[in-house]
């Protein structure tokens, strides 16, 4: 058996995990990322793209925002349509500069897994039997077969980056944990075609037959979503039958609608609201999906993820920096707060814009009630610009060791000696059989 030490012990390589590394990384703070899947299967994952304004400089700051700037598309506007009419809302007008950028959320972890890499710090592709143990204890366990080997990660804490489907939040016992959830009565039919997008900014539909939304990856690829049964077999959709509906829902009375082009991707994503609190047991603290789900239709998943990890590394670099564990004691309600905003938003979002399986008359007209004020009142439209581009970060860029505005390296470099002589003093010596706490993963070279 393979004994690695480490100080944080991370579960799962999507956006919160190699987010998490890589803030721990730039504070001097030593991981291991543990990862289930292939590296290509995380990378060719198509799911998020849009990127709030927080996120958006988090990356920046993080010096991974190289390739959001090369491909990276700002938008400071976006349309809502319904009765065949689309109106544009302002969102940088109506937030004082603020704007979205649409990234893929897959480019988003390609850039993180290659600077993670960089780092030479250890990431776990393809792990084994991935588990948790000694949650309460100041020496919480994490454990996993690599390539036949049994590995054994003793750390000071333990990061559940791990997604809903994980087993992090599942290692904390049910009595302690509240379960808030809501399962919507639809799916989101997504795909992936090669088109140049039609609009410059996202549609967002309500229409009778269901919800429809146009998005885009790059200036030749156009994503595209429809409302359809959550259990929805992908097969019952052939590529005709899917720009059928598309045009039936998205067309508008002035002519637009999106253009067409080879579907290179499909899949269809279930809908839930879901929250698990407190998002901390012992020295484990959920992240991301791992504690709360929304569903996809304000674009908050991603980005309360990113959220999360920012609160996170700022408690963990004090606890290190200055032995307090305040932030640590205050992680799940910081995080809460914002989770529980998000959630509001994307519930409000949802069914307003879907269709309900049991929707009466007096329902739609309620539905485009709401639509029609939204869009005729400036405070309305305020209100949606201020929660989609995001709301205020829940700390300071500076707090989590991140400069403001501008790249990290400098930061990094200079605070580099001293915090890592801090780590190395707290690394245990001459533990027969423990291996050397950075150790490469063979995937990686
Ligand atoms: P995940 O991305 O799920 O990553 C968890 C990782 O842990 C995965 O790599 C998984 O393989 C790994 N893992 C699981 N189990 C184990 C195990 N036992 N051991 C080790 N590793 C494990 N969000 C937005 O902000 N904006 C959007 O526009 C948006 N659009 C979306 C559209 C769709 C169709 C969908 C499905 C989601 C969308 N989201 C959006 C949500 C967003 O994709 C998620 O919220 C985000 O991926 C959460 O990141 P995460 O790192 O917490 O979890
Ligand atoms: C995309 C996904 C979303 O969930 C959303 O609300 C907007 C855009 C996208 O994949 O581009």
């Amino acid at each position: 058996m393979s004994i690695i030490r480490t100080q944080v012990g991370i579960v799962g390589a999507g956006p919160a995990g190699l987010l998490l590394g890589h803030l721990l990384h730039l504070n001097g703070i030593d991981s291991v990322i543990v990862e289930n899947r292939s590296r290509e299967y995380v990378i060719d994952r198509v799911r998020a793209g849009v990127l709030e304004q927080g996120t958006v400089d988090l990356l920046h700051a993080m010096g991974v925002g190289s390739g959001l700037q090369r491909a990276g598309l700002r938008h400071d506007g976006l349309y809502i349509s319904f009765d065949g009419q689309r109106h544009r809302i302002d969102l940088a007008e109506l937030t004082g500069g603020k704007a979205i950028t649409v990234y893929g959320q897959n480019e988003v972890v390609r850039d993180l897994i290659e600077a993670r890499v960089q780092t030479q710090r250890p990431l776990y592709f393809e792990a084994g039997r991935v588990s948790v143990t000694a949650l309460e204890s100041t020496t919480p366990t994490l454990r996993f077969e690599h390539n036949g080997d049994e590995c054994e990660v003793r750390c000071d804490f333990i990061a559940g980056c791990d997604g809903f489907h994980g087993i992090c939040r599942p290692a904390i016992p049910e009595s302690v944990l509240t379960v808030y959830d809501r399962v919507y009565p639809f799916g989101w039919l997504g795909i992936l075609a090669e088109a140049t997008p039609s609009s410059d900014e996202l549609v967002y539909t309500r229409h009778e037959r269901g919800f429809a939304l146009f998005s885009m990856r790059s200036p030749s690829l156009t994503r595209l979503y429809l409302q359809v049964p959550p259990d929805e077999p992908i097969a019952n959709w052939s590529d005709e039958a899917i720009w059928r509906e598309m045009m039936v829902r998205m067309s508008t009375r002035d002519g637009w609608r999106p253009n067409v082009g080879r579907i290179i991707q499909k899949s269809v994503t279930p809908m839930r609201s879901f929250v698990a609190a407190p998002m901390r047991h012992g020295h484990l603290f959920l992240a991301g999906d791992a504690a709360h789900i929304v569903p996809p239709t304000g674009a908050k998943g991603l980005n309360l993820a990113a959220s999360d990890v920012l609160v996170l590394a700022r408690a963990l670099k004090a606890f290190y920096e200055d032995h307090t564990t305040a932030y640590l004691d205050s992680y799940s309600d910081v995080c809460l707060r914002r989770v529980w905003k998000a959630q509001r938003f994307s519930w409000w979002m949802t069914s307003t814009l879907h269709r309900f399986p049991d929707a009466n008359p007096f329902d739609d007209q309620r539905q485009i009630a709401d639509l029609d004020y939204l869009t005729s009142s400036r405070a309305a439209m305020a209100s949606l610009a201020e929660q989609y581009v995001g709301l205020p970060a829940e700390v300071p860029l500076e707090d989590a060791g991140l400069p403001i505005g501008g790249s990290s390296e400098p930061l990094a470099g200079r605070r580099r000696d001293a915090v890592q002589a801090q780590v190395d003093d707290h690394l245990p010596v001459d533990v027969p059989g423990v291996a050397n706490h950075v150790v490469h993963d063979p995937d990686l070279r």
